[in-house]
């Protein structure tokens, strides 16, 4: 099968036909003589056939990075993140190869140093899909064992995997700063179900905004992230000192100077989040769409969207919650408190979206409610 005529092959379906046909089809695009030859080989054919239904994105490239064949699962991934199919392996995933990944990889796959591979790991995105980071492998084979037991001989063809370890990721990630959340919560009296309830809302509130032009920063990645990061708003207070946090009654000002410093503590705390999102909930919740809020006195959007957002619903989150020092509102008080300060404290536009929704905000509040707080809406009831 040496045929010059060969087609190039990129599904199962193309080998097959490859094998069937005598009469050779009128190749695709033109591809050098030594790549034909190298997808006629068995061995090529071979992986090709294994990968079709493989779970993973795999492809073959030849010594020169040419992509020789996609399976299913690659097209696919190429596809969801819009990437254009350039044949070259390195500008197919330009966007997600820094230049010196791209530098390292040619130079480890001409390495014997380092066996001809190269592992990374690289980060796929696109509005209307979820991040997903993959462990990317680039790994060397011969076509015959002589020329694979020659330890300089440079390798035929590579095979490329993909493997999915975004939930693992996100996993590892969010242990480290559940557990930093955990600590914050020993001080402060925010204590409770307030956090997951401000999570939910700012996520229904993000859920939303959508697809809506005016937000065009909000994709799926943006609404899953807010919905975890929002309750990390008050993770600052853990520098706060106890007898500020726990002080019944007024603040002295000097008192209040420090317990505004949450927000910067947060931010620093928060600094090494791999999202900017962490950071600016910290640092702007307390923000105020005219700018008479802290810490710095930030107006409109210059306040960051995610911060806007946890604004309203940590407010509104609040006036529901009874406090020593003050009643809890019913549902439709606290609503109207937030629509009082549309333009004032808030952003109006995004007022406006949670008054359409504003029931949703009544509904995860019942649904969340802590023990006594339950039962106080029992009492009242
Ligand atoms: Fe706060
Ligand atoms: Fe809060």
């Amino acid at each position: 099968m040496d045929d010059p005529e060969l087609e190039e092959l990129e599904t199962l379906e193309d080998i097959e036909e490859l094998e069937a046909i005598d009469e050779p089809a009128a190749p695709r695009k033109e591809l050098s003589r030594d790549q034909r030859k190298l997808l006629a080989s068995s061995c090529v054919r071979a992986l090709a056939r294994s990968y079709e239904r493989a779970a993973a994105p795999c492809a073959i490239v030849d010594a020169g990075l040419t992509l020789l064949y996609r399976n299913p699962r690659f097209r696919a991934l190429l596809a969801n993140y819009g990437y254009i199919d350039r044949e070259d392996l390195l500008a197919t995933f330009a966007r997600a190869f820094s230049q010196e990944a791209a530098h390292d990889l040619k130079r480890a796959l001409a390495d014997p140093e380092r066996g001809f591979l190269w592992r990374g790991i690289l980060s796929h995105k696109a509005k209307d899909a979820p991040a997903y980071i993959t462990k990317f492998h680039v790994q060397p084979v011969w076509l015959s064992t002589e020329r694979a037991a020659l330890r300089e001989a440079l390798p035929d063809f590579f095979t490329v995997y993909l493997d999915d370890v975004t939930d693992e990721n996100k996993r590892h990630l969010r242990s480290i700063f559940l557990s930093l959340l955990e600590a914050s919560k020993m001080k402060d009296q925010d204590t409770g179900k307030h956090i997951e309830r401000v999570n939910l809302y700012s996520a229904r509130l993000a859920r939303e905004l959508y697809g809506d032009q005016r937000w065009p920063e909000v994709d799926v990645d943006f609404i899953e992230e807010i919905g975890f990061l929002a309750a990390m708003h008050d993770v600052g207070k853990i520098g706060t000192p106890d007898d500020i946090l726990n002080k019944q009654g007024p603040l002295s000002e000097a008192e209040w100077r420090l317990m505004k410093e949450h927000t910067i503590n947060g931010a620093f705390i928060l600094s090494s989040y791999p999202t900017p999102m962490a950071k600016q909930i910290a640092l702007s919740h307390h923000e105020w769409w005219n700018g008479g809020g802290y810490p710095y006195n930030l107006e409109g959007s210059m306040i960051p969207l995610a911060a806007r957002i946890v604004a309203i619903a940590d407010v509104y989150d609040a006036l529901r919650m009874k406090r020593s020092y003050k009643s809890a509102l019913p549902h439709a008080a606290a609503v109207e408190k937030i629509r009082e300060d549309r333009g004032m404290h808030f952003d109006p536009d995004l007022v406006d979206v949670f008054l359409r929704i504003e029931e949703e905000f009544g509904r995860i509040y019942a649904e969340n409610a802590d023990e006594d707080e339950s039962l106080d809406a029992e009492a009242s009831a």
